[in-house]
């Protein structure tokens, strides 16, 4: 597949199959995750791999009872121990581990898997779960795996919307 086909096939999927996802794919999406590119190279991100009933069943709930999130057979909790911010301004943190998280998601449409950020959770309540000491800050949880519900083509703003050329002329 090509990447613009994964880019074209990947959509928020919130209904999972009681299928596990073998462990070769796990690992595969998660080299995904280990290749992006990241600030400084400081590759800051730590990933918990989540694949127990009871620990999915309490990541459901942290995310405000979000049901599809016990579903996925995993939930990757997406975590950085930087807080080093660029000249920019902009703190890698989360920039970092989002770059990963969606090579993750591009990987998984790669190998039939599917995916859905989730950004509505507790933080304090995951730490709690998956024992995230203090140091480290959980930027964003991933479901994985194989999906049961349909694509949707996405609604997405027309390019001319958010693209101009040379000076802002929006
Ligand atoms: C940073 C981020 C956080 C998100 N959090 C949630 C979430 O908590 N729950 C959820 O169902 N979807 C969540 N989504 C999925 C978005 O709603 C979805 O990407 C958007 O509606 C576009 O749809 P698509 O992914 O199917 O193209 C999140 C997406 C991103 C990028």
């Amino acid at each position: 597949m090509d990447v613009m086909k994964a880019i074209e096939n990947r959509y928020s999927c919130r209904a999972y199959l009681p299928k596990p996802v073998e462990k070769d794919k796990l690992l595969r999406v998660l080299e995904a995750a280990r290749l992006a590119p990241s600030a400084r190279n400081l590759q800051d991100w730590r990933f918990v791999v989540v694949t127990d009933q009871q620990k999915r069943n309490a990541l459901a709930q942290a995310s405000y009872n979000q049901a599809f999130v016990a579903q996925a057979p995993v939930v990757i909790a997406a975590c950085s121990v930087s807080s080093y911010v660029m000249r920019c301004g902009q703190p890698v943190a989360p920039i970092d581990v989002s770059i990963a998280l969606e090579h993750m998601a591009l990987e998984a449409v790669e190998l039939g898997l599917a995916t859905c950020w989730i950004g509505s959770f507790m933080p304090h309540e995951v730490r709690k779960i998956l024992q995230i000491p203090t140091d480290a800050v959980v930027v964003e949880l991933l479901t994985l795996g194989y999906p049961a519900d349909e694509f949707k083509t996405p609604a997405r703003l027309p390019l001319e919307k958010i693209v101009c050329f040379e000076t802002w002329s929006f």
